[in-house]
């Protein structure tokens, strides 16, 4: 099978769809209309998806200007357009993005340039060991155990097994006052909008995962929730997003989903 580039515009990509949801101009005619399918059965998504991007930008500059995070690892990542963790941190913060997906990863590479301490690997979130043993990375933390990761708008491709592992790896890897900051999202998968949504992505060879908060809270042990605790994204931004009936059904109370900054 030839290696995937990013001039294969004959397949969607679910980067360059979630660019194109977020109003991205990093995406193809493929792209965008596997994108309309999706707005059509879900309108509150592309706000949703928007509303996560803003409370991802908070987040950079609260690990790096309040919490004085030097460096951050960010897992599966998407494309580093549209306002992404590089462009809120304070100077001199190290991010290492990555992402599994090869055409992401080299469209990622190729709109970051030569950003100064910004880097891109291909690495599946699923087993974080891999992207922090690999001999770029090493070099780059050196001994560095102090750092903050992310697992923002992602959990939907973790199973719970997946869940279970990364939060003992990154445990386990990282120095005692690390964080991870995670973005959970919740839907009740038997909503026929969300059912379809899955079946969308499992064309695209994509499994898509939704599970309720509690069962999250217990995965993700022995890591705890800080003072802030779990925050639905209005309560996040402060930010008023209306939201329909139907968008409250499929994306139950927490309005698509809840951040938390869990510590070690
Ligand atoms: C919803 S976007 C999240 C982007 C970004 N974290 C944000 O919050 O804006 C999902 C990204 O996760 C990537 N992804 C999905 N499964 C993954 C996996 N197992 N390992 C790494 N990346 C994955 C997809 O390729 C896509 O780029």
């Amino acid at each position: 099978m030839p290696e995937k580039t990013i001039v294969d515009a004959s397949v969607p990509n679910a980067g360059r769809i979630y660019d194109y949801l977020l109003g991205g101009h990093h995406n193809f005619e493929i792209d965008r209309r596997a994108g309309d399918q999706i707005k059509e059965l879900l309108p509150f998504l592309p706000k949703a998806m928007r509303l996560s991007r803003w409370c991802l930008q908070d987040v950079a500059r609260t690990l790096t200007e309040e919490r004085g995070f030097r460096t951050i690892i960010d897992f599966a990542s998407g494309l580093p357009t549209m306002d992404h963790i590089h462009t809120a941190v304070a100077p001199g913060t190290t991010i290492i993005y990555s992402d599994h997906d090869p055409v992401t990863v080299e469209y990622g590479r190729e709109i970051l340039g030569d950003t100064p301490n910004v880097y891109y690997f291909q690495a599946d979130c699923r087993r974080p060991e891999e992207l922090l043993n690999r001999s770029e990375v090493v070099e780059i933390l050196g001994d560095d155990r102090h750092v903050a990761f992310v697992y923002w708008g992602v959990s939907m491709y973790m199973s719970d097994e997946d869940i279970a592992h990364v939060a003992r790896v990154l445990y386990d890897w990282s120095d005692k006052g690390s964080c991870l900051a995670f973005f959970l999202g919740v839907g009740n998968p038997e909503d026929p909008a969300i059912a379809k949504h899955i079946e969308i992505y499992r064309q695209m060879g994509e499994e898509l995962h939704f599970r309720p908060l509690e069962v999250f809270k217990e995965l993700v042990k022995p890591w705890h929730a800080d003072e802030l605790g779990y925050r639905s994204m209005e309560e996040w931004h402060g930010i008023e997003a209306k939201m329909t009936e139907e968008d409250l059904k499929s994306f139950a109370a927490g309005g698509g989903g809840y951040g938390v900054y869990l510590v070690k």
